[in-house]
């Protein structure tokens, strides 16, 4: 393989986008970014270069607009694979907004792929999610569950997304996929200088915990204690992002390997532990040394009870396994959060 190919990220300075981007740099990748920073930072550029010594190309444009596109791939004729992380992601303003989450996340995706195919690139990684499948009959959950049907617009996006992606191949077009359906990544970069950026409220527990760890949010609210689980509160599988990250390399080089030029597969991307809310709360209580202001409220509407990754697919083909636990999970987020705040002070 050479490691010197080079890699369109979309949605590179996002949350899981720099930080692929960062482990693609490190492990001798070339990466243009085009991000129309709807929801992430210019400083994030920045700082990947201050971590890895390299800046990558880097596209303020709009994946919706097929034009610009174009325009990526005739700069960059020696673009040999994508990885595509740009889409919008609040379930919440999904339900609000569904038309503006069909047209984004469909677009984007249709968009690509019919772009790059004259273009010569072949190899496709996907950002799916474990959304798709609902609350499982049987956990840990194995790829081969059933595809439950969506909780929300945004959830839908994942499957129609997946579907598109099958029916493509499946239409005869010479094109690899990797579609990996993430669990609940958390956690950031060890040096603290990038990590998870939500605008406004955020929406996922591990950023509240943070931001109300530093007195940005008064306090955390824990949706329900009254589930079938053994501290009453919900269970997901939390996977640390920079593990994450380096799963997306191993699954392109794996494609990149490959003789057949069309073939899709999925894979779960887990620790293959489930965490409740609580006991999330108390490793971030430990490493952080804070007492966390929280209190039960009732059930958010459309949460499911548990889910964790049977991961075994992704280990034993992909020969990746998380290495990172929860505390380091916490542990990073809270340097994350301590560090932005006190370098910008935008609270
Ligand atoms: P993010 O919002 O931090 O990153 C997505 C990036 O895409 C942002 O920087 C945004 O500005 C960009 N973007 C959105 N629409 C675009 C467009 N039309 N053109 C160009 N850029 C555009 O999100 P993330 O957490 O890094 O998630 C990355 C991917 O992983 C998404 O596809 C998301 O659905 C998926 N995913 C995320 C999670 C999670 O909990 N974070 C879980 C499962 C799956
Ligand atoms: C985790 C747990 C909440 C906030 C979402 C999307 C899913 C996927 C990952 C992209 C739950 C509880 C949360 C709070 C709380 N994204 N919680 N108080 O709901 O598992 O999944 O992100 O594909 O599609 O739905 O993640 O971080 O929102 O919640 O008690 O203020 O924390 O009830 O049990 P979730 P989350």
């Amino acid at each position: 393989m050479n490691t010197s190919s080079k890699i369109l990220v979309t949605g590179g300075t996002g949350y899981i986008g720099s930080h692929t981007t960062v482990e693609l740099i490190i492990q001798g990748y070339d990466v243009v970014i085009v991000d129309n920073l709807s929801n992430s930072e210019l400083f994030i550029l920045d700082r990947i270069e201050e971590i890895t010594g390299v800046k990558p190309a880097f596209y303020d444009y709009d994946l919706t607009n097929r034009n610009q596109i174009r325009q990526i791939f005739s700069e960059h004729p020696d673009i040999k694979g994508i990885i595509h992380f740009a889409a919008s992601k609040a379930v919440g303003e999904s339900v609000e907004k569904p038309l503006l989450y069909y047209r984004n996340n469909l677009n984007s995706l249709i968009n690509l792929l019919e772009e790059m195919q004259p273009a010569g690139i072949s190899h496709f990684v996907f950002s799916s999610s474990c959304t798709v499948y609902g609350q499982p009959d049987k956990l840990p959950v194995t790829e081969h569950a059933p595809v439950k049907p969506a909780l929300s617009p945004y959830g839908n996006t994942k499957k129609i997304c997946e579907d598109i992606l099958k029916d493509t191949i499946a239409g005869g077009k010479d094109i690899n996929v990797e579609a990996l359906r993430y669990f609940n990544p958390i956690g950031a970069h060890a040096s603290g200088l990038i990590g998870e950026l939500p605008r406004g409220i955020p929406n996922n527990l591990v950023p509240f915990i943070t931001q109300t760890a530093i007195g940005i949010r008064e306090e955390l609210k824990v949706f329900g204690d009254d589930y079938n689980t053994p501290d009453g509160s919900c269970i997901r599988d939390y996977i640390h992002v920079v593990d994450l990250a380096k799963a997306h390399i191993v699954a392109l080089r794996r494609m990149m390997a490959r003789e057949n030029k069309s073939k899709y597969e999925m894979f779960n991307l887990g620790t293959g532990n489930g965490y409740s809310v609580l006991e999330v709360i108390k490793s971030f209580e430990k490493v952080s040394g804070h007492q966390l202001n929280y209190k039960i409220v009732d059930r958010r509407p459309g949460d499911i009870e548990q889910i964790w990754a049977d991961t075994t697919l992704a280990n034993n083909e992909l020969g990746w396994k998380a290495e990172l636990g929860i505390d380091e999970m916490m542990r990073s987020s809270w340097e994350w959060e301590k560090k932005y705040r006190n370098a910008s002070k935008k609270y």
